[in-house]
């Protein structure tokens, strides 16, 4: 008996996606079905490239096609995806699915370093991503791009001048680093630091974008207070160390974006520096900041913990010569790949959820 489309999707229906907690026929995940005789080829369409369980629903489909069908036709599986979004391209930022803010309370906690590595992570992964290095004090992103010197063009449409971002290593990246030595931004005024944000984002001309992290300043400033009130911002990760005090101003900094007039989704707390361990002896963990701090704060807080990063010496020297961490093979790189992999599931998940965020008005 020849297969047919409508008994392929019942098949099919039968598999769930397990984080949406939906089949892939009603997510409409199943595309581009093609039937001659008893080749059967179709598409996957997934949430994103990076999807951790792409693997698991492969097989689950097998395993729905072997149960209705047996051996009877060669199926063909193609896992694509589709990056989701809940914005509703609002006009500030028409070329963007998804804006991720990377907070943390306290300063140097690696901050910077995340968003870069999670960057390239992504994009390794086939997505689409850019970086607004939105420190604008002490922008680090043009340093561990190793592209300081770059400086964007500028491009004319409808009458504006856009600035087209820099691109490196796949990301592509806007920083006040490109546009004016970093002497000159450290004397500007609060208001100064927040229309340059602000012109960052609705000035930059940036290509289809699947994520676009946005590497915050610590603490809760002003220029927290501009990106809320300016874009739509899709969720937040919280970065801290498994220190005390980094997890006060952590719990701080998550606060601030869990207040109902801002309520932006907290996708998920990264534990930086959580542990070391010497080449030598492997099987060694020393907890220099404390044990499990990032953990038992993403639980206290109901929150995903999103992944928990070592402390190696590679990566601080990584950062400082302007090649990311992730982009050398080993267990570093790996740490960060299941983090990208998580905080993908996590925008997935959230979109599925389609609530839109708000931008805050704010009224004095
Ligand atoms: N997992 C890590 N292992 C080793 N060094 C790290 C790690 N994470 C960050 N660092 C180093 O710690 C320092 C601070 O990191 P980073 O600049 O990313 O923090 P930040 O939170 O962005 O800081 P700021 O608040 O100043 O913006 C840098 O020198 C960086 O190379
Ligand atoms: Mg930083």
């Amino acid at each position: 008996m020849a297969i047919t489309k409508k008994a392929l999707l019942k098949a099919l229906s039968n598999v769930q996606d397990p984080d949406l907690k939906q089949d892939l026929v009603t997510l409409e995940m199943i595309q581009n079905i093609k039937i001659e005789a008893t080749n059967v080829s179709f598409d996957v369409v997934l949430t994103t490239p990076a999807c951790p369980l792409k693997e698991l629903i492969r097989k689950d489909c097998e395993k729905a096609l072997l149960a209705a069908f047996g051996e009877t036709a060669i199926f063909s599986i193609n896992m694509t995806s589709n990056v989701t979004t809940i914005s509703d391209r609002g006009p500030l930022l028409p070329q963007v699915k998804n804006i991720i803010a990377v907070a943390s309370g306290k300063g140097g906690v690696g901050k910077s370093t995340t968003t870069a590595n999670l960057a390239v992570a992504l994009a390794k992964t086939g997505a689409k991503v850019g970086i607004i290095d939105a420190d604008i004090f002490g922008p680090s992103i043009p340093t561990m791009f190793n592209c300081e010197n770059e400086q964007p063009s500028v491009k004319v449409e409808d009458g504006r001048n856009m600035i087209i971002p820099i691109e490196q290593y796949g990301v592509q990246l806007m920083s006040i680093g490109f546009l004016t030595p970093t002497e000159d931004a450290i004397v500007w005024r609060g208001p100064m630091a927040s229309s340059a944000l602000k012109q960052f984002i609705s000035d930059t001309k940036w290509h289809d974008l699947d994520y676009l992290l946005i590497d915050l300043p610590p603490g809760t400033s002003d220029i927290h207070l501009t990106l809320v009130q300016t874009i739509p911002v899709t969720g937040v990760i919280i970065v801290t160390t498994p220190q005390k005090v980094a997890l006060a101003d952590a719990q701080k900094g998550l606060a601030m974006f869990k207040q109902p007039q801002i309520n932006v989704p907290i996708l998920g707390i990264v534990e930086n520096m959580a542990f070391f361990t010497p080449e030598e002896l492997p099987n060694n963990k020393y907890f220099i900041f404390g044990e499990e701090g990032g953990t038992k704060f993403a639980k206290k807080n109901d929150v995903p913990l999103l992944g928990q990063i070592p402390i190696v010496q590679s990566i601080r020297e990584s950062g400082d010569n302007g090649y990311p961490a992730v982009m050398t093979e080993g267990i570093t790189a790996e740490a960060y790949k299941e983090l990208a992999a998580g905080l993908a599931r996590q925008v997935a998940i959230r979109n599925a959820k389609g609530n839109k965020t708000q931008i805050v008005e704010v009224t004095v």
